[in-house]
């Protein structure tokens, strides 16, 4: 049985951890790269789907490109970042089923059904990318995603070799500069959008 984690691991994780605009003069390696996805792998999809496809775009070039197809505001975070992650999906994330998910036929579930594979790979990977932020916090880099940004001309810069993979969010990922934020917004209690049934 695991034990609740410490207050500052919450508040690393949530309370004070915050979207951010710009980040400090401080690089990102590739081995943090690696350590996020190795950790963000682990979070759970539908079958272990894992339909998330990600390029995290390091180098100007790839930030140039990116920037160029994102919204001007958005653009300048992308050029400023270390690292700018394009969280992708594979709509035929089935294929690796028999591998991924092994004890049971779960690719049937999915080809000849696009519709299904669709919804399937967005929900999931929307959700990895949501462990891809709770990761990034964990070890100790910030993030900031964002959806402000043209997806086919990105899909189509990025991801034209495989037409089955399509963009879904990006995020700028480094060490947040506090000046680059604004106060914290609103975060209600329970009772507003919650009930128990
Ligand atoms: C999926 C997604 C898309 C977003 N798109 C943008 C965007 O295009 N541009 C932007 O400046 N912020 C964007 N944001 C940032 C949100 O506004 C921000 O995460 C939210 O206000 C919470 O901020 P906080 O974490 O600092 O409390 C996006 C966030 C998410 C999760």
């Amino acid at each position: 049985m695991s034990e609740p984690l410490s207050d500052s691991a919450l508040d690393q994780l949530f309370r004070t951890a915050r979207t951010y605009n710009g980040y400090l003069d401080k690089p990102v390696s590739d081995t943090q790269l690696r350590a996020i996805w190795d950790l963000m792998k682990f979070g759970p999809t539908s079958a272990n789907s894992l339909p998330a496809r990600i390029v995290w775009c390091v180098s100007d070039a790839a930030k140039e490109k990116l920037a160029a197809l994102s919204m001007p505001a958005n653009a300048e975070k992308i050029l400023k970042a270390p690292v700018t992650a394009i969280i992708a999906m594979d709509n035929e994330f089935y294929e690796h089923l028999p591998e991924l998910f092994p004890h049971t036929d779960a690719r049937s579930w999915f080809a000849g059904n696009a519709p299904h594979a669709a919804t399937t790979a967005f929900r999931n990977s929307s959700l990895q990318g949501g462990y891809f932020i709770l990761a990034a916090r964990a070890l100790g880099l910030d993030t900031g995603p964002m959806s402000g940004f043209n997806n086919d001309a990105v899909d189509a810069a990025f991801f034209a070799d495989t037409p089955n993979v399509k963009s879904n969010f990006i995020s700028t990922l480094g060490y947040g500069d506090p000046a680059s934020i604004f106060d914290r917004s609103p975060r209600p209690d329970f009772d507003r959008f919650n009930r128990i049934a």
